[in-house]
């Protein structure tokens, strides 16, 4: 049977930490803070300045992090080889497309009480947890093992911050965040069964 075996290149920060602990807050040096909102773009909400930028704190690394995952797992869609390719290149492209689909409402969540996001991939770099993918070839059962171990991660980012929201009665972002952790879980769940018949076949 096939486990994930650690991605040597990775080094997880679990629930968007910094490297001292600290919450990786949206204030990245060299870019806007996201929160408080420039006037314009202040939305008024019923929730105190302290829950609005504890959630804006906890959902903008998942943004950063649905990004570089997108990135990722369309890399591994293109940049595939061998006799599984129709098999994984299809999951690779469904599941990159899941992840693409799931950035929009969580900004505008952020939005809807006031809170900014990303401005740019750069901005998103600086805040995402998992790390992105340069290797010139990566074989297939290591794509799967890699987006095993970043889908995990997510997943339980996602846990976190929709315990944030709810802990801060942002329920709808709570709600928002547990639909997107069932999906992260799903992904998960297809990479493992894929994994596990990848090493019997090769
Ligand atoms: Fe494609």
């Amino acid at each position: 049977m096939a486990t994930a075996t650690p991605q040597k290149s990775v080094t997880h920060q679990s629930n968007g930490a910094g490297a001292d602990g600290s919450p990786a807050q949206s204030s990245a040096r060299g870019f806007p803070k996201t929160y408080p909102a420039p006037t314009q773009l202040a939305t008024p909400t019923d929730l105190t300045p302290e829950q609005a930028q504890a959630v804006t704190d906890a959902v903008n690394p998942l943004i950063a992090d649905a990004f570089a995952l997108y990135a990722k797992t369309k890399n591994f869609h293109w940049h595939l080889s061998g006799p599984r390719f129709r098999e994984l290149h299809l999951l690779f492209d469904k599941q990159a497309t899941q992840i693409l689909e799931s950035i929009d409402p969580m900004v505008e969540r952020i939005r809807k009480i006031g809170g900014t996001s990303v401005r740019s991939l750069t901005h998103a770099s600086k805040l995402q947890t998992i790390h992105d993918d340069n290797d010139e070839f990566v074989g297939p059962q290591e794509m799967v093992n890699r987006l095993l171990l970043d889908n995990r991660h997510i997943a339980q980012s996602l846990r976190a911050a929709s315990e944030t929201a709810d802990e801060n009665k942002d329920l709808a972002t709570a709600n928002l965040l547990e639909e997107f952790l069932d999906l992260a879980e799903r992904r998960a769940w297809f990479l493992y069964e894929v994994a596990q018949t990848s090493e019997a076949v090769h």
